[in-house]
């Protein structure tokens, strides 16, 4: 099993490259489905075909799908919705006002990524694309199940024992509405598949995933943070798309100006994305639409590489043994140990970069040893563990 992530600034190309990509991961002879998380609804636009929630065929071994992610949400938080409702009622929160209030932001995304999971369990495909939105989207979507499993796992138990205990005491005493154990139920089906999709996305044996880029600036710039913030969240990047590349029989001088700069910022993505492999794929001029013209591109972006495997062999976060003392190593490239924080309670470890923090339960055999010393060094973050005692 395999799940490829693209993502990238807004209009890079990461539907055109997702799209592509199935195409060709299909014609090798796996079955594939392509899947946009993106509200922009792109995917259809690009294959030229009208596409559902539901999977349709769109060529041999290959399937495609537009998420309403809207759609999930109402089937899965069904019963929390109709209490959180009730719940607004009585606080004097009326009618539509209470409607829209009860449907949390970034909630409908979050079931979009559930979807991933059920594709990967459902035995019909060997690989799973996903033209993910925008970047910043996808980096706060990509980071929720690790915060939501953390909140979950601390407060849910505890809520639920409380909930067994107070509520038919609190039911009589004030007319609060209480959550009955369908919403538990419900909570808790959403937990567990958000971290299947934790574990799913977080293993580099089964997720990489892809930054595409322009050969311009801001692009490159925005692709590096990315970088960062993905690895934090322990997700594998194993290769950068660099697209709209002017072809070289452009041969006007205004072409030839643009080329140059084009080939300094090529220069600049194939050294810092160093340990990644660079592929690139020429601007067609047009659009690129219609499964003929994303065959076309998929060939002169992937060659003869095989875009279903892993192109890079490496784990993102490990744990080595240094005689006595243990090592825990996080990969942060491009990571500037001023925007880096560190804290550690108990057995958790705190790491934050910039606006992006991660909560990381720390192993029983790191827990009960003290943090002697932490390092960021070329894109690494080591964190010496020795014993306490
Ligand atoms: N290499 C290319 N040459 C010409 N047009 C391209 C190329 N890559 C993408 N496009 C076009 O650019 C637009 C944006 O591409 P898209 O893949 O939708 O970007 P994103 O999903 O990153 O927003 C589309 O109209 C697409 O057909
Ligand atoms: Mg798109």
């Amino acid at each position: 099993m395999r799940v490829l992530l693209f993502t990238g600034k807004g209009g890079v190309g990461k539907t055109t490259t997702a799209a592509a990509t199935a195409l060709r991961i299909a014609e090798q002879g796996q079955r594939v489905i392509v899947t946009s998380a993106d509200p922009a609804h792109s995917l259809s636009d690009s294959m030229g075909i009208e596409l559902g929630t539901e999977p349709i065929q769109i060529a041999p071994r290959c399937w495609a799908q537009q998420l309403d992610a809207r759609e999930r949400l109402e089937e899965n938080w069904g019963e929390i919705r109709v209490w959180m409702m009730e719940v607004l009622d009585w606080a004097g929160v009326e009618g539509i006002e209470a409607e829209e209030l009860s449907v949390i932001p970034g909630l409908d995304e979050l079931f979009a990524l559930t979807e991933v999971e059920s594709l990967c369990e459902s035995g019909l495909f060997d690989v799973v694309v996903v033209d993910c939105a925008p970047t910043a989207e996808t980096i706060r979507l990509l980071s929720l199940p690790d915060i939501l499993s953390w909140y979950m796992e601390r407060l849910y138990p505890a809520s639920r024992r409380v909930n067994r205990l107070v509520s038919p005491l609190l039911s009589r005493l004030t007319s609060l509405p209480v959550a009955d154990d369908a919403v538990f139920t419900a909570g808790q089906r959403l937990y567990d598949s958000l971290d299947s999709v934790r574990r799913i996305l977080a293993d580099p044996k089964i997720t990489s995933a892809r930054l595409v880029m322009n050969p311009e600036a801001m692009v490159i710039a925005e692709a590096r943070r990315t970088y960062t913030y993905l690895s934090l969240f322990g997700y594998q990047v194993d290769a950068v798309i660099v697209n709209r590349m002017l072809p070289e029989l452009a041969l006007d001088p205004w072409f030839e100006k643009w080329r140059e700069e084009q080939q300094i910022h090529l220069q600049t993505i194939e050294q810092s994305f160093g340990a990644l492999p660079v592929f690139r794929a020429e601007h067609v001029g047009g659009e690129v639409v219609g499964l003929e013209a994303l065959a076309s591109f998929a060939d002169g972006l992937w060659g003869q590489a095989d875009p279903s495997a892993r192109l890079v062999a490496g784990r993102p976060l490990r744990v080595d043994r240094q005689g006595d003392d243990f090592v825990l190593s996080l990969e942060l490239p491009f990571a500037d140990s001023s925007d880096l924080d560190l804290t550690r309670a108990g057995g958790e470890l705190f790491i934050s970069i910039g606006p992006h923090r991660r909560n990381l339960t720390l192993p029983d055999s790191l827990s009960r040893r003290e943090i002697s010393s932490a390092a960021l060094q070329d894109g690494c973050l080591a964190i010496k563990f020795v014993d306490a005692t």
